[in-house]
């Protein structure tokens, strides 16, 4: 794995109330004591993200939401602003996850200009991409990749490049307890790492960590995790119980 660290980030999607993810912390973070190598992000729901922000401060997990818009402000009625969650305490923000690609209309041009705001702000992206069912019975995998990465990445430069983190999440493995086989998903990210070196060149290619998602699980997770160009995981479901959120960090961790 080069000296990526691994990172180990839980997406809770629509779910915790500011009140749950109070808890889930109280109960999550002593599990993490003694762990070393890894590095870890929790992305709550927006009304959750100022509790969270509190509860985690000096634990060394890190904060992040699970979208944003690409304007700093303005009329966008039920849209959050990059300085918002700077101003919040966010490190990381996901964007183009697919739910959002599939139910709330997102395009590689939209992820594309918010991949740019978060860099301008010092927010660090996790973008997703991942190809549907269909597609992958199709063949056509790696040109959806590549169309999705090359899209989100449109106009960045080696030096913007460092700052990225990137998500490959197959469609039809997230939610569903079928996750990738692991060398599908080795294959997958290296070719996201060769995508990465075709634009950006060898050394943020070399440097830049990419995660598989899509029914992670502590007992998956391991096997997940030791493939060469697997540098972590972004867990939906098993993310919301702590201690199988901490086993997952746990299989990261060295
Ligand atoms: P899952 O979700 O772990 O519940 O499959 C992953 C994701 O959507 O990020």
């Amino acid at each position: 794995m080069q000296d990526r660290k691994p990172i180990i980030a839980g997406n809770w999607k629509m779910h915790k109330t500011p009140a749950e993810a109070l808890a889930f912390v109280r109960d999550f973070l002593p599990r993490l004591a003694g762990l070393a190598g890894v590095e870890v992000v929790l992305c709550p729901a927006f009304p959750a993200l100022v509790t969270l922000a509190g509860a985690l401060a000096g634990s060394g997990v890190a904060l992040g939401a699970q979208d944003m818009y690409w304007e700093e402000r303005g009329a966008f009625t039920g849209e959050v602003s990059p300085p918002m969650l700077v101003a919040t305490g966010c490190r990381y923000v996901i964007l183009g996850h697919s739910e959002r690609r599939q139910h709330f209309g997102e395009t590689d041009a939209g992820v594309n200009l918010k991949v740019k705001a978060a860099l301008r702000h010092g927010l660090l992206p996790i973008i997703c991409v991942g190809e549907k069912l269909e597609e992958r019975e199709a063949g056509l995998t790696q040109n959806v990749i590549a169309t999705q990465v090359r899209g989100a990445l449109e106009g960045l430069t080696p030096d913007e490049g460092r700052h990225l983190v990137i998500a490959y999440e197959p469609v039809w493995a997230i939610g569903t307890g079928r996750n990738a086989r692991p060398e599908d998903a080795q294959e997958v990210n290296a070719y996201i790492r060769a995508l990465l070196h075709e634009q950006f060149g060898p050394g943020v290619a070399t440097g830049t960590r990419i995660q598989y998602g899509g029914s992670v699980t502590p007992a998956n997770a391991r096997a997940l995790l030791v493939q060469p160009d697997i540098d972590g995981a972004l867990v939906g479901g098993a993310s919301l119980d702590p201690e199988s959120f901490a086993a997952i960090v746990r299989a990261a961790a060295t």
